[in-house]
Parts: structure tokens; C-alpha cells; sequence
């Protein structure tokens, strides 16, 4: 099976199996555990932040993120399309207590005309006070997409004339910074806080890492226990994660000239499956609406051929490269795409 469905499919390599082995560990919810806090300093580093807090998810960090910079109350602003509105299940009001208002984008990235309108920095009479900015690179749902660096800029001076501070969900940062030939710092820099996950396409079997100044960690870690987050001999899941970072970055690179590929060789058959030119990094979306078959259809078709795809939408596929998917796998899923294409 050729698995596209995500790059969250990655197992652990051989060296992280062996770091996991021999991690240095202590109680990570009491004083301390030396492996995660070794993984927090080098997140820290690697972001350009004062500190850093392990969680177990991209969700628990987006979640633990809104707590800590709002303590429940006011209204976020972000896209609709984002990972925190389509995917985590509604903690941002039922959790975090927050109240939310979209902003239209284009390609994951905010109109900044409608955001300024919008910012409001104090509570008023009927008006509630912006809490938090939230913005997402990549940009999972705009299939990967980039947010240009000039337009973080744009954002973060406008929401710092506010006052107003930004929280930046880089759960594939890395592939953003591969994309974009700059270290993760110079996207980070543009966020109060920034939270990346190692097990995506970086292979670690678990765990995120949310980054920010050192009185933001104190209060991201509080609200972790909170949460229920709090663990114990996390060092075992935190050597993976260094590893991640220390050996899994720049590989990036493949998985993104891999995906480019499957998006030439699949518009080849039929340019409305996808459009090379919008695939910046690991995914590429493929719309199969104009083919009479709706997606839930073609997953089934192509996997029954040894392809597997993710639903994205009714018309739309999405497909991830990742590590366990070398040129020949590439090839042979066009192969196969343009099999299943033809028996439509
Ligand atoms: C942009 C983005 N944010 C957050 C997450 C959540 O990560 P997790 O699945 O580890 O909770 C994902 C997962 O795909 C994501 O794509």
C-alpha cells in the first residue's frame, strides 16, 4: 500500500528507537524529566524563543496556547478553514471559553483590510476585546500553502499596534521553513507563540511543542496540567522528538519535491485534478468533483489499487508525502491515479 492519507503514518526511525531506549528520565509533572527538557531548550532554540512546554499533540498545544494567552474570555480572530475551526472538535469555545470570529483569506493567509477592522483592543460596552490572533503555516486545509513572510510582517505590526498578541499553529513549521530556504526563527518571530508537532513529517511517534517567552511557558505548563497533560517519564517520547529535530529537517526537502511530482504527473491526466504551481510543500489537494464520482468513491477505487488517499471534502483528496515514500512509490501512485482516472 502506498500511503498518502498523511504524514502522521511516519513510524520512528531506527536511531530515535534507540534514543527512546537509552533516554536519561525523571518525573516530568514533579522536577523534572532531562530528556523533554532538553527537547524544550532545543525547541526554544530552534524558534528563537526563551522557552518551550512538550504536550502531546498539535491540539493539546493549540489548546494550551489559547489558554495561556487569553485565561479564558474574549474573542479570537482567525480563518475559517483553519486546523483549531475544522478539526478540534470546538475546545476553543467549550474549553478555552473563548468566543470566535473569522476572517476571509486566501491561500490560509488573512485579509489583513478586514483583520484591522475587526481588532478591537479593549471590551466595550457590546463589544467584546480581541484576546488572540491565530494564524496557521503550512496551512493544512489550503493544502499546504506558505504564509509569505512578508504578510506575518503586515500582521504582526498591526497586531502589535494593538497590543494585541499572535499565535502562530506551525504544526508542519519545519516544512514551512524548508519551503521558504530561512530558519524557523524568522517565521516564529512574527508570533507571540508558536507550536510545531515532531510527528508529522518529522517521523517522532508523538508530541508537539508549543514555544514563547518564559512567563508564557509558565502559564502554558499550568494549563497543560490542567488539561490533564501532565506526564511523567516523557523523556522515552522526547528523545524521538530530538532526534526529529536533529536529523528529520532537511530531509523536508524530498517530500516536498515528491509531492510538485504527483501534482504534475496527476494534472498531466486532467489539469482540474490539481495545479502543480499551489503545492509549497508535503500535500497536495486533488479535486474530483467534476468527475462524477465524489471523493468517499475514489478512495475506495484507488486503494482497492494500492493507493491510499484522505477525504478531504466530497469533491476534494488530499494527499501527503512523507518518509516512507520514496520515487518509485511516487511514480506508481500516478500510475495508479491515472488507472482509477480512466475507469471514470
Ligand atoms: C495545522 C495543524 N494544526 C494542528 C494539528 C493537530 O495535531 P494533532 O493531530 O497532533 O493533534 C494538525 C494535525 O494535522 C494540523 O495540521
Amino acid at each position: 500500500m502506498i500511503d498518502l492519507g498523511s504524514d502522521t503514518v511516519t513510524h520512528p526511525t531506527e536511531e530515535m528507537r534507540e534514543a527512546m531506549l537509552r533516554a536519561e528520565l525523571g518525573d516530568d509533572s514533579r522536577e523534572g524529566d532531562p530528556t523533554v527538557r532538553r527537547l524544550e531548550r532545543l525547541a526554544a532554540d530552534r524558534t528563537g524563543k526563551e522557552d518551550a512546554l512538550f504536550v502531546a499533540s498539535g491540539t493539546m498545544s493549540n489548546l494550551v496556547a489559547l489558554l495561556a494567552h487569553t485565561g479564558r474570555g474574549g474573542e479570537v480572530l482567525l480563518d475559517a478553514e483553519s486546523h483549531f475551526m475544522r478539526s478540534e472538535m470546538g475546545g476553543i469555545a467549550s474549553l478555552a471559553g473563548l468566543f470566535y470570529r473569522t476572517i476571509p483569506s486566501t491561500r490560509g493567509a488573512l485579509d489583513l483590510a478586514e483583520l484591522r477592522e475587526k481588532l478591537s483592543e479593549k471590551l466595550s460596552r457590546n463589544k467584546l476585546a480581541t484576546a488572540l490572533v491565530c494564524v496557521e503555516t503550512t496551512h493544512n486545509s489550503a493544502g499546504g500553502a506558505v504564509l509569505p513572510l512578508d504578510h506575518m510582517a503586515e500582521l504582526r505590526t498591526l497586531t502589535a499596534e494593538k497590543g494585541i498578541s499572535v499565535h502562530i499553529d506551525g504544526a508542519r513549521l519545519f516544512n514551512a521553513a524548508i519551503a521558504l530556504g530561512v530558519p524557523a526563527a524568522e517565521i516564529a518571530k512574527h508570533g507571540d507563540s508558536v507550536g510545531f508537532c515532531v510527528s508529522k513529517g518529522l517521523s517522532a511517534p508523538f508530541g508537539s511543542v508549543l514555544c514563547g517567552s518564559a512567563a508564557f511557558i509558565e502559564r502554558a505548563r499550568a494549563y497543560r496540567r490542567m488539561v490533564g497533560g501532565g506526564m511523567r517519564q516523557a523523556g522515552i517520547m522526547a528523545a524521538a522528538g530530538v532526534v526529529a529535530l536533529e536529523r528529520m529537517v532537511d530531509r523536508l526537502a524530498d517530500d516536498h519535491r515528491r509531492a510538485k511530482r504527483i501534482a504534475e504527473g496527476i494534472s498531466v491526466i486532467d489539469p482540474q485534478f490539481a495545479d502543480p504551481r499551489l503545492v509549497d510543500t508535503n500535500i497536495v489537494m486533488v479535486e474530483v468533483g467534476h468527475t462524477g464520482s465524489d471523493a468517499t468513491n475514489w478512495i475506495a477505487a484507488l486503494e482497492a489499487k494500492g493507493l491510499r488517499a484522505g477525504a478531504w471534502s466530497k469533491r476534494s483528496l488530499r494527499l501527503v508525502t512523507h518518509r516512507h515514500i520514496d520515487d518509485a512509490g511516487v511514480e506508481e501512485a500516478i500510475g495508479i491515479f491515472r488507472s482509477v482516472s480512466m475507469s471514470r
